[in-house]
């Protein structure tokens, strides 16, 4: 899991069994950056209050965050990963 800076925006890029996701990395509770807590299974856990959220899906396993993390696609080349922010 990594967390990367675009524009003023928080994105978070994660490998869950070899395949790469990316969503926002602000936590949709109280804006705690998901990239300072941790990896538990295939989730992220939130640092601030430990929500969890599905990193293959950006939804909100458990509370106190309800809202679900904006989802980006993601490109492989080679050895680099884009990922398709708005
Ligand atoms: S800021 Fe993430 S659960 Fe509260």
């Amino acid at each position: 899991m990594k967390g990367l800076e675009f524009e003023g925006r928080r994105i978070l890029v994660a490998n869950i069994d070899g395949k790469i996701y990316a969503h926002d990395g602000t936590c949709t509770h109280e804006e705690a950056d998901l990239s300072n807590g941790f990896i538990l299974g295939d989730r992220v856990v939130c640092p601030l209050h430990l929500s969890q959220f599905d990193l293959r899906t950006g939804e909100a396993v458990t509370s106190p965050a309800v809202e679900p993390l904006k989802s980006y696609g993601v490109k492989i080349q080679g050895p680099d990963v884009y990922v398709e922010v708005d």
